[in-house]
């Protein structure tokens, strides 16, 4: 294995940026490159290298065994020797081990082990919940600075597979601000023995790999605070991550270009803040890829104070993620990207800061989008609807897309009705609505459908203008998500969903505070499997 540092080195424009960028840039900057067997795919220092190998595991770093049953350990733990496995079975036995997913058991002192990490599979073998246990096991052993060798003996590819990239998603951190940070040793590898080890290889890299780094990229830049992430830095980050990956084009609608195209509602939004809108347009279209793209679209408030309609200061700080839709989208088409799916898909992120200011927008202000619909002001803080109604009226007046979904951040409604355990789904094609259902259940990411009655337009009926962007006491989920529905064809399949429940939330046994990451699984699990 290849020290890390090696790698940092070996790519010199990298560690140029390394020297003169912030923190959490620098960190990313200093991400290497690993030659893959269809793409290159760049892992964040902070990252383990992950290997697939049919051979016997070398004693050493921690042991990771993933079991669904008693009778896994035998199948398993052949690279163990006879005393570890009894020893390994008594402990079982006595701990009253349940197998249950995402249940482990930590042994220490055993053979030439670090430890030993009992990683529970449950019962229901299926990709979302290998992957969660791989994702347990990588946070519990996150501190571990040796390697990891996880014996899959038994296991399928997939599985072997799925809990790797859980592993990868585990280990996920974001402290880059914090001084044990910039101390912290480069992980070790993991090696995954498994007689599987060339298939499971070819699940993983590129693919698995991709997903892993690019919901890395998603959270932390759904965790950087906005006086560091707003939307100009939001550009750059992006265009630095997928640099060099091929198929992709980036275009950057600044303010003067979205003056001229009357992207009124975008610029209604950003005008409060000295930091300018953007709409960033990122594209991909592998080989063998259809005409038509799938387009998703990302709310990108890089910080909502509300605007003139100012929201209390508790949990504000919240805000800093408001534009996680965005990040998400970003880091959807950044998976598919650099695994060289054979898909055509379009990522846009509509991003602004909402500010109170002498120049901010006002309640009562109207608003034209590019469309041509005027907008009553109701709220300031209502702004999520309005940046996605310019980048929706861009979508319809450029592209032919097969289907349209965004993903915002959009209603403290959606958590009163569904909490953290669902993202709020709106459509009007079943098709489209059940294919989504699908792709979320399969990650682990679930959704949950709700109407978009006709008679949610009254709620949103303006006096003076051809709509208002907020008003009614009644569903407000449902009003956001009609709203945004009137600026794409009735004839284009579209969903939108809105996440403010899901996005981020306290530390769980499968990751930090903060950003979940939500939906860049879903959407590149979407996107492959789409089906017009
Ligand atoms: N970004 C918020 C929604 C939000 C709230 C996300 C809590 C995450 C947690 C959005 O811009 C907003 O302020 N929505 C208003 C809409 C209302 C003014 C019509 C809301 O939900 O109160
Ligand atoms: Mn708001
Ligand atoms: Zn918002």
């Amino acid at each position: 294995m290849i020290p890390r540092r090696l790698f940092a080195f070996a790519a010199p424009s990298a560690l140029a940026l390394a020297v003169t960028l912030s923190l959490p840039a620098a960190a990313e900057a200093q991400g290497r490159s690993v030659q893959a067997s269809a793409a290159t795919v760049a892992v964040p220092a902070s990252q383990r290298q992950v290997t697939f190998t049919v051979d016997a595991p070398a004693p050493g770093g921690v042991l990771v065994l993933p079991l669904a049953a008693e009778g896994d350990l035998a199948r398993r733990a052949t690279g163990l020797d006879a005393a570890e496995r009894e020893a390994v079975a008594r402990a079982l036995t006595s701990a009253q081990f349940t197998y249950g997913d995402g249940k482990s058991l930590t042994l220490r002192g055993l053979g030439a082990w670090d430890a030993i990490y009992v990683a529970g599979l449950g019962e229901t073998p299926e990709a979302k919940t290998w992957q969660s246990s791989g994702a347990v096991a990588g946070r519990a052993l996150r501190d571990e600075s040796g390697g990891l060798t996880v014996l899959a003996g038994g296991l399928s590819a997939e599985a072997a597979a799925e809990f790797a990239i859980g592993l990868g998603l585990g280990e996920y951190r974001s402290d880059f601000y914090q001084a044990k940070a910039r101390e912290r040793a480069a992980p070790g590898p993991v090696t995954v023995v498994t007689e599987a080890a060339s298939a499971a290889q070819a699940l993983f890299r590129p693919r698995g790999e991709a997903l892993v780094a690019a919901m890395a990229w998603a959270r932390d830049v759904s965790n950087e605070p906005a006086n560091r992430l707003y939307p100009e830095t939001f550009v750059d980050r992006a265009r630095g991550a997928l640099s060099g990956v091929s198929g992709v084009t980036i275009e950057v609608l600044d303010v003067p270009a979205m003056e001229r195209l009357g992207m009124g509602a975008i610029l209604g939004v950003g005008k409060g803040s000295e930091r300018p809108p953007r709409m960033l347009i990122m594209r991909y279209r592998g080989t063998g890829a259809p005409a038509a793209p799938v387009v998703l679209v990302g709310k990108g408030i890089t910080f909502d104070t509300g605007g003139i309609s100012i929201k209390p200061s508790t949990n504000m700080g919240n805000m800093k993620m408001d534009m996680s839709g965005a990040a998400s989208v970003t880091g959807a088409i950044m998976a598919l990207a650099k695994a060289g799916a054979p898909v055509n898909v379009v990522a846009i992120a509509a991003l602004a800061e909402n500010m109170p200011d002498g120049r901010a927008t006002r309640p009562a202000d109207v608003l034209t989008a590019m469309n041509g619909k005027t907008i009553e002001i109701i709220s300031t803080d209502a702004e999520g609807r309005l940046v996605l109604a310019d980048a929706l009226s861009w979508v319809d007046a450029n592209l032919q897309p097969a289907a349209v979904i965004d993903v915002a951040t959009l209603t403290g409604a959606v958590r009163g009705a569904l909490g953290d355990e669902y993202a709020g789904l709106f459509s009007r094609h079943d098709a489209l609505a059940d294919q989504l259902t699908a792709a979320g259940d399969r990650v682990g990411e679930p959704l949950w459908r709700l109407p978009l009655h006709p008679n949610y337009a009254a709620d949103i009926s303006s006096t003076i203008a051809d709509l208002k962007n907020g008003g009614g006491e009644g569903a407000g989920a449902g009003t956001g998500a009609h709203f945004i529905g009137e600026f794409i064809s009735r004839d284009t399949p579209w969903a939108h969903l809105d996440i403010a429940g899901v996005a981020y939330g306290a530390a769980t046994d499968t990751g930090p505070a903060g950003s979940a990451g939500y939906s860049v699984r879903l959407l590149e699990r979407f996107v492959r499997d789409f089906q017009p």
